[in-house]
């Protein structure tokens, strides 16, 4: 009798994720208007281009929240640890390229710090453990493989971390939300908080639509590829046959909604076939696929948002001209 061997957590996750991409992939590209929901940007190569974007001159979001960071760090450390020690949870941690300042800041004021970076990539919290063990001292790392969107009792044992807990959603993750979805995620995750348990909020605000277009269809042509590779995903993971000269990246400013979008519109009236799904999906000239929203906040809207999740409002950090904040609130 053949003997079958039971699944490593990660070979599951994995499985369920290509199956999750396929239904979604289905559902997005049957439906009128065709959209897709941006975790799917987020293959290998995804990640990849969008590590390359938060470097790009006009993607001031990374630069902005980092300068915020480095500038206030130790006093937003200050203000969630009081008395005890902290532990941090980051909620979509990627490479947690800016999680390193506020870890230092950490390890300034207590020596040692616990980190559980949550993401479904498990390279990326992989590669993020080795960098930060070896480039902090008293940095332990202890990597959660989980999708904080769908399952967040899966990371309960981040939440079971010894002390007080800061919990970081920074990076503007929130803003690819619409709006219920955020509000079940902030109260998701306050229902696993116990009150005095901190919350760190990076968002990106409204501000001149140039700078936005220019951020989200930067001039190297970045945030193009990083879009358009989503149809060379679906052709490699489904078998479709989408040509990608046949589309292009399209940014555009939704200012009733408060968002930036992308969308990847059709150069002409063309027929895909997208074998594993069984499906075929015809475009007009001109029909986009919706690829991703970025919402962009004003600080009325964040202080609505904060109290109807049950978090208390504590500090808020931004640049001089405002394009970007961090709030910092308690779990009441
Ligand atoms: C991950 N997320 C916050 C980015 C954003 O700005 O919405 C993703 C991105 N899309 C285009 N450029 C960057």
């Amino acid at each position: 009798m053949p003997v079958i061997a039971a699944p490593k957590p990660q070979d599951a996750l994995r499985t369920q994720s290509h199956t999750l991409f396929g239904t979604a992939v289905h559902h997005g590209l049957s439906s009128y208007p065709k959209a897709l929901p941006p975790w799917l940007l987020y293959d290998e190569k995804g990640s990849i281009l969008f590590e390359s974007i938060t470097k790009l001159p006009e993607y001031y979001l990374t630069r902005l929240e980092r300068e915020i960071f480095l500038q206030h760090g130790d006093e937003m450390i200050a203000m969630s640890a009081q008395a005890g020690r902290l532990s941090v949870i980051e909620l979509g941690a990627g490479a947690a390229t800016k999680t390193g300042v506020l870890l230092e800041a950490a390890l300034r004021r207590q020596g040692r710090v616990a980190y559980y970076p949550i993401d479904i990539s498990q390279s990326a919290v992989e590669d993020a453990k080795a960098r930060l063990e070896t480039e902090y001292e008293g940095v332990a790392v202890h990597p959660i493989l989980a999708d904080y969107t769908r399952n967040l009792a899966s990371i309960e044992c981040g939440f079971r971390a010894a002390g007080r807990k800061l919990v970081l959603y920074i990076g503007s993750s929130i803003g690819n939300f619409d709006p219920p979805d955020r509000s079940d995620i902030l109260r998701g995750l306050r229902a696993h908080l116990a009150p005095g348990d901190m919350l760190l909020l990076g968002v990106d605000m409204v501000k001149d639509p140039q700078a936005l277009l220019s951020a989200y269809d930067d001039a190297a042509g970045v945030t193009a590829a990083f879009n358009k590779n989503l149809l060379i995903r679906i052709n490699r993971e489904l078998g479709a046959d989408f040509q990608t000269h046949r589309f292009v990246h399209r940014a555009v400013w939704n200012e009733p909604r408060s968002r930036m979008e992308m969308h990847l519109e059709s150069l002409a009236a063309q027929r895909v076939t997208i074998p594993a799904l069984d499906l075929r999906a015809c475009f007009t000239r001109g029909e986009t696929i919706h690829t991703e929203n970025s919402y962009k906040f004003t600080d009325r809207g964040v202080r609505e948002l904060l109290p109807a999740a049950d978090f208390d409002l504590r500090g808020k950090w931004s640049d001089e001209a405002e394009w970007f904040a961090v709030y910092l609130a308690a779990a009441v």
